[in-house]
């Protein structure tokens, strides 16, 4: 057996191979590493997980088709020459099919995570064994996660004109800590919900003196990401983590969006009772026509058997909640991030903690209640269960077009503002994905086209359309 396969047993909890590694103890800050041909210019957990985390991108190839007609459609003309991109994202197998092709269209990368626990060791091993500048592992520190990104920001000689962002702390970070290098960014790509609520404070105290693409409403990210890969990963990420069965066991899901709306419905089909919790009524009575009750969080505290978060709000569930909660209540998020559960309330001096699993605390009241925390709050299916590539595509062709118009547009078309992707082009990016269910669209004719007074290729929809 290959010595590096005799490293590796899956973890349990984990979609990363690398979790369990008893020899991996030393930071990899601290280690010097290169790749087989003496690249030097990364720091991921261990070099020698490349072969493996190849695999593993090669897997997530076979699911992300779009990005690689992407590639064969766009390497000739390399649209993305000239660009320097700073990333920012969960650093999973479908990321590094995104900044591969990012590289095979002509972009020079340096990549980073956007998640302390979400990044696959093999798979940024396999990035850096391939020459990517990349600079991440699972289980960074809180100083470690600064550092990285500094690396990528900020490093001797590189001059980054682009962002694409996941959640707004590199962009956070560079407008802070290097703004003579903020300045000549020509576009930040953003990704999350949270991330394009940052965004839009800064364009509203001036502070955005750069253009910025909000990919998340796009419609080929915001229903697709948000509502079907967390309905696909939800289940996963719980049961890996609590083997807990869910057949009629009450759920509380705060907040009915795109990503409560996912959640609610996986849940629902797996038999439990899901109550919703929201702020909004127009999803509160969206929650009540899918057949969920609405309730408060206060009301159902203590009777609900698991709590989800997915609002993009913080503290949604409180120590006031928690308090209120029953035994063995399960306590987890699905927000970008980790404040939707107000961690720190537990870290007091009259509650226990003990860490029984990777990603799964007990948390113990001094009545011996406990309470399970998964991925200390931050969120689940990125922390605790795999991601389903083909959703993933979506959003990756999306982000990657985005970045083209970005880096190609003539001068003046985006000015310091936050925009939406061309309908158009999310149009295209689901015209590049129906072939893989051999899925055929219907042609308007002539005079349906006349009709409806649209041209026969596009787009569709107005811009206010909802889908
Ligand atoms: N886990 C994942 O894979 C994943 C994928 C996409 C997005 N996200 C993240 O999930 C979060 C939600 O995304 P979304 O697309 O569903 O956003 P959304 O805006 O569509 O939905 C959030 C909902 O929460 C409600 N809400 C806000 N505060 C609340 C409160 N205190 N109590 C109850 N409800 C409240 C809002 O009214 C809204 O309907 C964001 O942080 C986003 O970045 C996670």
């Amino acid at each position: 057996m290959n010595n590096y396969l005799s490293h590796f047993t899956l973890s349990k909890n984990s979609g990363s191979y690398s979790d369990s590694d008893s020899d991996d103890d030393v930071s990899p800050r601290e280690r010097d590493q290169e790749s087989s041909k003496g690249f030097k210019d990364f720091c991921v957990k261990n070099i020698r997980y490349a072969t493996i985390g190849r695999r593993e991108i090669e897997i997530a190839e076979q699911e992300m088709p779009a990005l690689i007609s992407l590639r064969k459609r766009a390497s000739q003309d390399k649209p993305l020459k000239g660009a320097h991109i700073v990333g920012c994202t969960h650093l999973t197998a479908q990321a590094a099919v995104l900044i591969e092709t990012l590289v095979m269209l002509g972009a020079k990368v340096r990549w980073c995570a956007c998640n302390i626990f979400s990044t696959q060791n093999e798979v940024a091993a396999a990035l850096a064994e391939n020459g990517v500048p990349v600079y991440a592992w699972k289980g960074e520190g809180e100083q470690d996660f600064w550092w990285c990104i500094e690396k990528c920001v900020a490093e001797d000689g590189w001059k980054p004109n682009l962002i694409l962002d996941d959640g707004g702390d590199a962009t956070h970070f560079m407008l802070k800590y290097h703004p003579a290098v903020f300045k000549k960014i020509g576009g930040i790509v953003e990704e999350s919900v949270t991330g394009v609520h940052r965004l839009y404070q800064l364009s509203k105290t001036g502070k955005l003196c750069v253009p910025a693409m909000n990919v998340n409403d796009s419609v080929t990210k915001q229903k697709f990401d948000n509502l079907y890969s967390c309905r696909e990963s939800i289940l996963d990420g719980l049961k890996r983590t609590t083997d807990v069965m869910f057949g009629g066991k009450s759920v509380s899901v705060c907040g009915y969006g795109e990503v409560g709306k996912g959640c609610a419905a996986a849940l629902k089909g797996m038999g439990a009772i899901v109550t919703v919790t929201e702020i909004d009524p127009i999803c509160a009575l969206q929650a009540c026509m899918d057949g969920f009750r609405v309730q408060t969080i206060e009301d159902i505290a203590d009777t609900a058997d698991v709590f989800i978060t997915c609002t993009g709000n913080r503290n949604v569930i409180t120590r006031k909640h928690m308090d209120k909660m029953k035994n063995g209540a399960v306590v987890a998020n699905m927000g970008h991030s980790n404040t939707e559960i107000e961690v720190s309330s537990l870290k007091t001096k009259d509650l226990v903690w003990e860490k029984v699993r990777s990603q799964v605390d007990h948390i113990i009241w001094q009545d011996g209640k406990r309470i399970v925390l998964l991925a200390e709050g931050r969120l689940l299916n990125y922390s605790c269960s795999s991601v389903p590539s083909f959703v993933l595509s979506v959003t990756a062709c999306t982000q990657a077009l985005a970045l083209i118009e970005m880096f190609n547009a003539p001068e003046g078309r985006y000015k310091q503002d936050v925009y939406l992707l061309p309908k158009k082009m999310d149009e295209y990016v689901a015209s590049l994905h129906l072939p893989q269910f051999n899925a055929h669209l219907t042609e308007l004719s002539d005079d349906q086209a006349k009709y409806l007074g649209l041209q026969k290729s596009g787009p569709f929809k107005p811009a206010y359309y909802r889908y």
